[in-house]
C-alpha cells in the first residue's frame, strides 16, 4: 500500500481485486449507494440541486443483493485481521446488506442507529430520521482497537452527574447533517461529526483507512485531516474529477487540534484481563489504605495506581469478599 493517499475512478468491485492487497487495510468507512433511486433522492428532500454535483451513479434495487454480497466480499478480503468496518444504510435494503454480511466471515461489533435532522417529510405516516450503520470486525489474532477515552475522560460528567464517556459510546448517535446552503456537496454527504466519531474510536494516526464509495471524498478527507491515510474508490467520472481537486488540499492532521481534549485520565489497563498476581496485589493494598481512608478515597487510589475504573476495581473487590478477609487476617497476623 502506497505511503500517500491513492483514489481509484473505478467501480470497487473490480477496483479492489487490480489495487488494494489482502489484510491490508485499518478501517473500512463507506456508505454505499442504497437502491433507492438515489439519483431522484431531491424528490424526497426540499432543497436546491443546483448545489448538488451530478453524476451519482445509483444501483437498481433488483440487483443490490447481488451487488452488496460483491463489494463486501472485497471488503472482507482487504481489512486486517481485527481491522473494523464501519457501513452507513437506510432501512429499504439494509437486508440485503445484512444478508451479504452474514456470508462473510466479518462480525458484528454494534449495530447503530444514527438519528440525524431534516428527515424525509411525509403527511400519513412517521417521519424517517435515522440511518443504520453495521459496525464489524474482520477475526483475527490480536484484541480490538477500539481507543475508549479518545474524546471523554472516564471520570467527566454532564450537568446532571452522568457519564460523558458512556453517553458518547451508546449505540444511539443523535449527530446532524451538515446544511451547507449556497456550498457544492454530493447527495448523501456524511457529516464531518460523525466521521471524526468513527476515525477517532476506531483507528490511530498512520492508519490507512478506505472508503469503497467515496462520493464527495468525505471520509478521505476527514481521515487525512485527522493524520490517517486514505484510499478509495469513485466510479462516477463527474464527481471523481470534481472531488478529487478539493482532496488534494487537504492538509494532513488539520483537524487535530480541533478535537475536544478528554478530561481527567484515561485508565492505562481498561479493558485488560486481570491477572491473578494483580488481584492479589490490589486486596493487599486495599487492605492497607483502608487503615487510613474511606472505601472511596481508597478506590480513587487504586484507580491510579493501577491504571484501571472504578468499577473494575469494585467488582474484583466484589468477588474476593471471602479473600479480603483471609488476606487481611493473615497481614494481622
Ligand atoms: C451514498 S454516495 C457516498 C457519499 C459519501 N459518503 C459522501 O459523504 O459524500 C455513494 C457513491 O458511490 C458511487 N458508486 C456507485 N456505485 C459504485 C461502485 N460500484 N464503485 C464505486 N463507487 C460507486 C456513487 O456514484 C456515489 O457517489
Amino acid at each position: 500500500m502506497p505511503e500517500t493517499n491513492v483514489f481509484y475512478n473505478e467501480d470497487c468491485i473490480t477496483g479492489c481485486p487490480k489495487h488494494i492487497k489482502d489484510d491490508s487495510i485499518d478501517l473500512i468507512i463507506t456508505d454505499p449507494p442504497y437502491g433507492i433511486e438515489g439519483d431522484k433522492l431531491h424528490r424526497h428532500y426540499n432543497r436546491d440541486e443546483d448545489f448538488v454535483v451530478d453524476g451519482y451513479v445509483e444501483v437498481p434495487a433488483s440487483r443490490y443483493n447481488e451487488f452488496s454480497h460483491k463489494w463486501i466480499e472485497q471488503a472482507e478480503r482487504i481489512l486486517r485481521p481485527n481491522g473494523q468496518i464501519y457501513i452507513v444504510s437506510g432501512y429499504t435494503n439494509l437486508y440485503d446488506i445484512l444478508d451479504a454480511l452474514k456470508a462473510t466471515e466479518l462480525q458484528e461489533i454494534n449495530h447503530i442507529i444514527w438519528k440525524y435532522n431534516f428527515g424525509v417529510y411525509t403527511r400519513t405516516k412517521y417521519i424517517s430520521s435515522h440511518y443504520h450503520i453495521l459496525y464489524y470486525e474482520k477475526p483475527g489474532p490480536g484484541r480490538r482497537s477500539f481507543n475508549r477515552g479518545c474524546r471523554f475522560g472516564p471520570q467527566e460528567k454532564d450537568d446532571k452527574g452522568g457519564s460523558l464517556d458512556y453517553q458518547d459510546r451508546e449505540d444511539v448517535w443523535i449527530i446532524n447533517r451538515e446544511y451547507k446552503p449556497g456550498q457544492e456537496k454530493n447527495k448523501n454527504e456524511l457529516p464531518s461529526a460523525l466521521l471524526t466519531k468513527m476515525i477517532q474510536y476506531s483507528s490511530s494516526e498512520g492508519d490507512i483507512v478506505c472508503d469503497l464509495f467515496l462520493g464527495g471524498f468525505s471520509t478521505a478527507k476527514v481521515a487525512i485531516g485527522l493524520n490517517r491515510r486514505a484510499t478509495g474508490f469513485e466510479i462516477s467520472d463527474k464527481i471523481f474529477d470534481k472531488r478529487i481537486e478539493d482532496v488534494k488540499d487537504v492538509k494532513a492532521g488539520f483537524l487535530l487540534n480541533t478535537l475536544r481534549q478528554p478530561k481527567g485520565d484515561v485508565w492505562e489497563n481498561q479493558g485488560k484481563s486481570w491477572t491473578d498476581e494483580e488481584k492479589e496485589k490490589l486486596l493487599l493494598r486495599f487492605n492497607k489504605l483502608m487503615k487510613q481512608n474511606n472505601r472511596s478515597s481508597t478506590i480513587k487510589i487504586l484507580s491510579k495506581e493501577f491504571g484501571r475504573g472504578h468499577w473494575s476495581i469494585e467488582k474484583v473487590l466484589k468477588k474476593n469478599n471471602i479473600k479480603i478477609s483471609e488476606s487481611l487476617s493473615a497481614s494481622l497476623s
